[in-house]
């Protein structure tokens, strides 16, 4: 039936493959030259049928077909999509462009709409196969090699090889997947076909190790099945080493979190930490990748991993920036104290209170701007039950610039606010004296200006109530210029 309606269509195309973008672009200029709309037109991938492919017209070299290189650049993600529909769909797109320059913005039309949907859907994938490849260990010596067996629901192989090449360099693996394989020898990057489960090994004793790995960082009083489930969702769980151990994990996790209240650690178990020092990446390690995420829920995921300086080791989680991607200004704090280290999210705590109610007064709204910190990690000092905030050192600062440099990149803010010395330093790139340059805005090299003021902390540690409001009244005076500066 299918096939009977694609011959009918004027022109088939065929396609080399589920995610030949170059065959996929190469047709739609020359359909959308020679003013071939879209409904005369049938999408296949059928590279070995010799029969039906229609011979396209060349493209033709006057006409004038302008494509954003934003559109190139969602359809090339779009392309790995499942749904078969996605070649005419991508050419429909391009088809409304023409006369509809602006479309890309219209994030009501309901082909957008589609559009982002299928987007999203696949960066998931791509993170989630980032997140959720396991590699087992064939061979011994000059055979050993690293095999994973792994289900994506896109074609996303192709696209995340690279990823895997810069993380493995110094390791020969081979991925599985129904669809494609990627290989890699040390130096050869090679993408083939499909595979199926059994060509993939099954036990070994890196996985050993996973699993203890897990059930020793596995925290019952934080554990939420629902939110856990959407991270890693079950239909991993076959292929992950350490998933064996979830379903006891989850049924003991009421006496296991009764148990760790009444332990109440205040810095981690040794033994946690010499897991974790043993078996995850350090900066000197080779495998540490560099970010080259599209957006901020790519970005925020990364780092999730990071261990470019050592506070990752005794912090709960990496706590990233947080808010739109398209705000006009970005906030820059200086480290997450024990609540954002708890709660994964910054400027939650103390001063986060002051922070917001300030600049509720000043008419900035929070949901509206991206609010971020120089250091992602908490680091502290233990005093008995509690974690004292230490100052972050100057290598500390410069290893985390890292990702404030990304955030900003993705961000494009017209703005930046240093909130305090760590922030002013890692914008500079040197220590200044706030106190005297509070108010002060400072244009970097590429022309982003940098509003500097105090960290809201400093309110909170006054203790003389006149002082503290003086104080206060200041702080609101410089968020009234920030949203002053923020149009502007
Ligand atoms: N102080 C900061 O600098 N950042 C936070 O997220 C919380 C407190």
């Amino acid at each position: 039936m299918a096939r009977t309606q694609l011959n009918l269509a004027a022109h088939v195309v065929r396609l080399e493959s589920q995610t030949d973008f170059a065959g996929w672009r190469d047709a739609a200029r020359r359909l959308a030259t020679n003013d071939i709309p879209p409904e005369d037109v049938a999408w296949q991938v059928e590279p070995d049928r010799e029969d039906g492919a229609s011979e396209l017209p060349a493209a033709q070299a006057d006409a004038r077909l302008v494509v954003p290189r934003d559109f190139i650049e969602r359809a090339e993600t779009v392309i790995c999509h499942c749904d078969p529909e996605r070649f005419g769909f991508l050419y429909r797109l391009l088809w409304r462009l023409r006369s509809e320059p602006k479309l890309l913005s219209i994030a009501t039309d309901p082909d957008i709409r589609r559009l982002e949907a299928m987007e999203k859907a696949v960066h998931r994938d791509i993170h989630k196969m980032r997140a959720f490849v396991r590699f087992r260990k064939i061979g011994e010596g000059a055979d050993e090699r690293y095999v994973a067996w792994f289900e994506p629901d896109h074609y996303i192989v192709e696209r995340n090889a690279d990823f895997f090449v810069r993380r493995f360099t110094g390791m020969r693996w081979t991925i599985l997947t129904p669809h494609a394989s990627a290989d890699w020898d040390g130096e050869r990057l090679a993408v083939g076909p499909g595979a199926a489960k059994r060509d993939a090994p099954a036990e070994d004793d890196a996985e050993a190790l996973w699993r203890t790995y897990f059930e020793n960082v596995f925290n019952p009083a934080r554990l939420k099945v629902k939110a856990m489930q959407k991270e890693m969702p079950k239909k991993y769980w076959r292929n992950l080493p350490e998933a064996s151990l979830i379903p006891d994990l989850i049924a003991g996790a009421d006496k296991a979190a009764s148990d760790m209240i009444a332990r109440m650690p205040t810095s981690p178990a040794p033994h946690h930490a010499k897991v974790k020092a043993k078996h995850w990446p350090t900066p000197e390690r080779s495998d540490v990748v560099a970010p080259e995420a599209d957006d901020i829920p790519e970005l925020r995921e990364e780092a999730k991993a990071c261990r470019r300086c050592p506070l990752w080791r005794d912090a709960t989680q990496t706590v990233f920036g947080e808010g739109p991607e398209n705000a006009d200004v970005i906030f820059v704090g200086e480290q997450p104290g024990d609540q954002e280290d708890l709660a994964g999210k910054p400027f939650v705590g103390p001063a986060g209170k002051v922070f917001d109610s300030i600049l509720d007064d000043a008419a900035i709204d929070r949901r509206k701007v991206y609010v971020t910190n120089a250091v992602k990690h908490f680091k502290f000092e233990p005093r008995g039950k509690r974690r004292i905030h230490s100052k972050p050192n100057a290598g500390e600062i410069q290893a985390c610039r890292w990702w404030l440099d990304k955030e900003l990149d993705l961000v494009k803010p017209n703005l930046v606010v240093a909130l305090g010395a760590t922030a002013a330093q890692s914008l500079l790139g040197k220590a200044v004296p706030i106190t005297k340059m509070r108010g002060d805005v400072v244009e970097l090299e590429d022309g982003l200006r940098v509003f500097l003021t105090i960290h809201p902390s400093f309110i909170l540690r006054i203790r003389e109530q006149e002082d503290k409001e003086a104080e206060r009244e200041r702080f609101l005076q410089d968020m009234r210029k920030v949203k002053q500066l923020m149009g502007a």
